[in-house]
């Protein structure tokens, strides 16, 4: 398996979260922590348990602010220990150098545009130009603009993979996960199609198979 999927645990109950990795602990490594879950105050103790295990957290704030406030933020978030975080391109190309100046040992990920909207791939190229410039570390974008993304040879993040068998849901840009694979994706985001399976360890390692075949 020379990609990585990254399991996004969107939810609010460390609980269930803390549950679910203990579930699918054999097979991922890596964990998303979003909005819902930070806002809870708890992102810092399901960071220490997801590190405290070995595995890693990929901090899902998508930053989109000033460049000052950028920056001091990500102070802030370098001392939590998290395997990267995110930052929204049209937060703008000194915001995206401040992140890139206070990250400490996470990496910096661009997000583009949203994988639940429509975009032109030549906005998306234009993102990824700036983000290349400000040397971030890798670029979410969806599987459908991979393979043109991959030429600024930055580590590739995509979101909206939906095996054949899974529900859309609020993506648009979606792909199943072979495709994303071919199309030179790094790591896989997959949230619903493993999270709202009545059995996710068996959705987990059904994806894995059918990268596999
Ligand atoms: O459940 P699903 O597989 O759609 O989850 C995708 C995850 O990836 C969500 O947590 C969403 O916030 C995140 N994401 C996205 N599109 C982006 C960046 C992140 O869907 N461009």
């Amino acid at each position: 398996m020379d990609y990585k999927i990254i399991v996004a645990l969107d939810t609010n109950n460390l609980k269930k979260a803390k549950k679910l990795i203990k579930t699918l602990w054999l097979r991922v490594k890596f964990f998303k922590i979003g909005l819902e879950l930070i806002n809870t105050g708890k992102a810092p103790e399901l960071i220490k348990y997801i590190n405290k295990l070995g595995g890693k957290v990929f901090y899902d704030i998508k930053l989109n602010d000033i460049p000052n406030t950028v920056g001091r933020t990500v102070k802030v978030i370098s001392r939590l220990g998290v395997w990267g975080f995110t930052i929204h391109a049209l937060a703008g190309q000194e915001a995206i150098r401040a992140a890139v100046h206070n990250k400490g040992r996470s990496k910096v990920i661009g997000v583009t545009i949203l994988t639940s909207s429509s975009a032109s791939v030549s906005k998306i190229l234009q993102l990824v130009r700036i983000l290349a410039k400000e040397g971030v570390d890798g670029v979410v974008c969806s599987a459908r603009e991979a393979s043109v993304v991959k030429r600024f040879g930055l580590k590739i993040i995509t979101p909206g993979i939906r095996p054949k068998w899974a529900q859309k849901n609020d993506q648009k840009r979606t792909a199943i996960p072979k495709e994303a694979i071919t199309a030179g994706s790094d790591y896989l985001i997959i949230g619903r199609p493993i999270t709202d399976s009545a059995n996710p360890l068996e959705a987990l390692i059904k994806i894995i198979e059918e990268t596999e075949t």
